[in-house]
């Protein structure tokens, strides 16, 4: 599936619903946000229906995301369906690593091989702050389950965050010398709601860099969105992800399905497309629309210039 600038759209993610565990400052409003009744949201066999539709226009790659995927009873049998479909060649999910202890196994069974964790901190009360109730402890047990059941590369998601855990970023990487993990710092993306930060808040990642300096070595690229780094002589890699510059517009191949059966063609726009209830060839037409509405890039991006999306991040998915 090829979309109007000539990329090649052949990655799908998948938000399988927009509750979560955790509610973590940049990503939802103080109050929470609306619950949906179940009824608005996709069943699994609607969410596998159309992703076998996806995979037929050549999608090839597929992630499970929230919200907090693993809240959703049944998750681990939809991955087992979606890893089945004939065509996938990758089958990923971005978790908060809370439930992981209890469940690596069941989807690393299910074909799920590759595990995006979120972790922004390894101090248990800017972990509990961030996440407004969530444990450090939990997620960390998440990431030795998904380790020990041979999940690979298990990366580590941080939101590098000026002011809250810039002075963190050494520890962070650090991890990747224990561990084989992939740590990567993500730029604070400015979603619309406010956020208790202020604009120092909105850090390049250059800032990794420059921080650990010498200490790093160029190690590539990851095929996605992230740069790569290696401190000497560590297991894993530490990536550096640069939303806010639209650096990585240009090569985007990806389609965006929300737990309530909207596409997105651009994390960033307002524009949806609706895909419940739709089958067969007006399906596929839906999917392919979305693709041909995907823009060059998402355009500035800055606290003075929030995300045009019409959505908190909880209820896209990252
Ligand atoms: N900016 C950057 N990353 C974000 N995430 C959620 N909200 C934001 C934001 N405003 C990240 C989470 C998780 C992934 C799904 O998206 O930390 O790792
Ligand atoms: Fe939940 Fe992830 Fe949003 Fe945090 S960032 S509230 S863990 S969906």
């Amino acid at each position: 599936m090829k979309d109007t600038f000539g990329r090649n759209i052949d990655y799908l993610r998948i938000s399988v619903t927009d509750r979560c565990n955790y509610r973590c400052v940049y990503c939802m409003p103080e109050e929470g946000v609306e619950k949906r009744p179940h009824s608005e949201i996709l069943s699994l066999e609607e969410i596998e229906e159309i992703a076998a539709a996806a995979v037929s226009l050549g999608v090839r790659k597929l992630r499970v995301t929230g919200g907090e995927p693993l809240v959703r009873r049944g998750v681990a049998d939809l991955c087992r369906r979606l890893g089945a479909l004939e065509g996938v060649a990758d089958l990923s999910l971005t978790t908060n690593g809370a439930l992981l202890p209890d469940m690596a196994q069941e989807l690393k069974a299910a074909g799920v091989n590759r595990i995006n964790v979120s972790l922004d901190t390894l101090r248990p009360d800017r972990f509990a702050a961030i996440t407004r109730c969530g444990r450090l402890d939990d997620c960390l047990a998440g990431i030795q389950a998904a380790l020990k059941c041979g999940m690979s590369p298990v990366k580590i998601n941080t939101v590098l965050i000026g002011g809250f855990n810039d002075d963190e970023i050494q520890d962070l990487a650090e991890l990747t010398v224990r561990d084989p993990v992939d740590v990567r710092f993500i730029e604070l993306m400015p979603m619309g709601h406010p956020v208790p930060f202020g604009p120092e808040a909105y850090l390049p990642v250059t800032a990794v860099r420059e921080r650990l300096g010498d200490e790093l070595e160029p190690a590539g690229a990851d095929g996605g969105v992230a740069k790569l780094y290696r401190l000497k002589g560590a297991k894993g890699r530490i990536g550096l992800i640069t939303p806010l510059s639209c650096e990585f517009c240009g090569c985007c191949n990806r389609l965006r399905l929300t737990a309530d059966g909207h596409l997105k063609p651009c994390l960033h726009s307002a524009e949806e497309i609706p895909v419940r209830g739709l089958h067969g060839a007006a399906l596929r037409q839906a999917i392919l629309a979305a693709a041909a509405a995907k823009p060059a890039s998402h355009g500035e991006l800055s606290a003075a210039c929030p995300s045009h999306s019409a959505r908190e991040m909880g209820r896209i998915g990252g």
